[in-house]
C-alpha cells in the first residue's frame, strides 16, 4: 500500500448516522488519512444546510485524529484530482445498496481511470440504518437517539423545537 494514500469518504450525510461513523472508524484504521467529503445541496432537498452537516460531522469524528471533514461541489472525481487522491470509500449495507454503488464506482472509474472504490461493511447493527430513515422517524416524532451521534441528536431535537 502507498504510504501517503488519502481515502475520501463522500456523501450527503443528511444527517450523519452511527452507521457513517462506524465506516469512518474502519477506514481510519486502514488508511493514514481519511477525508469525509460532504456534498453541497445540489440536487436534494436536504434537511440540514451544508454548514450544519459539516459541523455535526466534525463534532462526531473529532476523536479520530487522521480524519478531516471537508465539502465539495461538482464531480467527485474532480475533487479527488484537487486533493491528489484516487481512493473512494463507500459503505455497503445490503444487497439493495449494491446496484447503485456498483454503477457509481464504475462510472467514477470511467470518468477518472485510476480511481478505486473500496467498500466497507458496517457493524451488523447498522445495516438497516439510513439518513432518510432517521429524517422520517425524527419528523414523525419517533425515537432515534440510538441511531445518531450525540451532536446530531441535539441538533435534530433543537430543529424540532423550532418547528413546533
Ligand atoms: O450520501 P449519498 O447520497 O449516497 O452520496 C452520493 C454521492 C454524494 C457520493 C454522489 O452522489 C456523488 O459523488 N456526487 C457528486 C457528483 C458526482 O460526481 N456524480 C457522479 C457520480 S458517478
Amino acid at each position: 500500500m502507498k504510504k501517503d494514500i488519502i481515502a475520501v469518504y463522500p456523501g450527503s450525510f443528511d444527517p450523519p448516522t452511527n452507521g457513517h461513523i462506524d465506516i469512518i472508524g474502519r477506514a481510519a484504521k486502514i488508511f493514514p488519512k481519511v477525508i469525509v467529503a460532504i456534498t453541497h445541496n445540489y440536487n436534494k432537498n436536504h434537511m440540514f444546510t451544508l454548514e450544519e452537516r459539516l459541523s455535526m460531522m466534525k463534532e462526531s469524528v473529532s476523536a479520530m485524529k487522521n480524519v478531516k471533514v471537508s465539502s465539495f461541489s461538482g464531480l467527485l472525481v474532480d475533487y479527488l484530482n484537487e486533493i491528489n487522491s484516487f481512493c473512494i470509500v463507500r459503505g455497503l449495507r445490503a444487497l439493495s445498496d449494491f446496484e447503485y454503488e456498483f454503477q457509481m464506482a464504475l462510472m467514477n472509474r470511467k470518468l477518472k481511470k485510476n480511481v478505486e472504490t473500496i467498500f466497507l461493511m458496517p457493524d451488523q447493527e447498522y445495516t438497516f440504518l439510513s439518513s432518510s430513515m432517521v429524517r422520517e422517524i425524527a419528523s414523525l416524532g419517533g425515537q432515534f437517539k440510538n441511531f445518531v451521534p450525540k451532536s446530531v441528536y441535539k441538533k435534530i431535537m433543537s430543529k424540532r423545537k423550532l418547528n413546533v
